[in-house]
């Protein structure tokens, strides 16, 4: 597996590819991630995967300094998984000066994650944008673990016509329900024996509203107190339209229910994708 640090570098290596996928990520490498890799590998042969701790999508007293970076073991699982090269550039090489241009996301960036991380998606569409036309790969994948990300990189990808098709991936799960996230590593043992809980609060609101119950704010909010009764700090449980991430109508059938709560320190987010009846 290569490994490439510069974009000049990147540009002539690529040159010589002619079907290029991409996994952008932060590193930290979990079996999430390694999921996407495989999918990408089968869309399409010289998978790259790019680590870069993109300081623009963290916020004041978010855990940039602190996220794990974690390099060397991150190659050793990328090349276990058939990844060809990891673009791993440095602040200096992605933002050699103030990164004055950005993408200025829809209102939808303001809700849910975007509520309570202000400009995290502005962050996360300039860098997406940046990856996408530095890798110019065909295809890009993303995980639905990160729901609204997915949404705002496809409505991006669609509105500014950029020529590479997005994948999303399932979310990877813990035999216990808890969806992998690098994250994780920060809750004690206690809090990853209660981690679980954010997942079963959020089946619990799927099999309500797919056997029938369309009382989504009574369903909200008995999930909601369920996570409160056990000691975490819910921001939103919610259900939304999969096709706008708003409010459903009244006759939507495609819902998905999206959590977010702080156990601890940590903060953790998850999503079910709902099918109406
Ligand atoms: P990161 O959190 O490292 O995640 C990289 C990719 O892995 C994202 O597409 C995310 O949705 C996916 N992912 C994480 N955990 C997953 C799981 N348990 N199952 C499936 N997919 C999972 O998301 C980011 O980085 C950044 O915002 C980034 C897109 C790289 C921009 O900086």
């Amino acid at each position: 597996m290569e490994i490439v640090r510069t974009v000049a570098e990147l540009r002539a290596r690529l040159a010589r590819e002619s079907a290029v996928s991409c996994v952008p990520t932060m590193g930290n490498i979990h079996d999430g991630h390694l999921r996407l890799v495989d999918l990408a590998g089968g869309q399409a042969p010289f998978v790259v995967t790019t680590i870069f701790v993109n300081r623009l999508q963290f916020g004041q007293g978010e855990d940039f300094d602190r996220y794990p970076r974690t390099f060397e073991d991150d190659c050793r699982k990328l090349e276990g998984a058939g990844c060809k090269l990891v673009f791993h550039p440095d602040e200096g090489e992605m933002y050699p000066e103030p990164q004055v241009f950005a993408v200025d996301p829809p209102p939808v960036a303001n809700k849910l994650e975007g509520r309570f991380r202000p400009g995290h998606f502005r962050g996360v569409a300039t860098v997406v944008l940046k990856l996408i036309n530095i890798v110019q790969p065909q295809i890009a994948v993303f995980g639905k673990k990160d729901y609204q990300q997915i949404h705002i990189v496809r409505h991006m990808v669609d509105q500014l016509a950029l020529p590479v098709r997005i994948v999303a991936a399932e979310t990877f799960r813990a035999d216990d329900g808890l969806a992998l996230s690098s994250r994780n590593r920060y809750l004690t043992d206690a809090e990853r024996a209660e981690a679980p809980r954010l997942h079963q609060a959020l089946s619990q609101v799927r099999v309500a509203v797919e056997g029938g119950d369309r009382n989504f704010e009574a369903l909200e909010f008995a999930a909601d107190a369920l996570l409160a009764r056990h000691g975490w700090h819910v921001d939103y449980v919610v259900v939304r339209s999969r096709r706008t991430l708003m409010q459903p109508e009244a006759d939507e059938r495609d819902l998905v229910v999206l959590g977010a709560a702080r156990l601890g320190n940590t903060r953790l987010i998850d999503n079910l994708e709902i099918s109406a009846p």
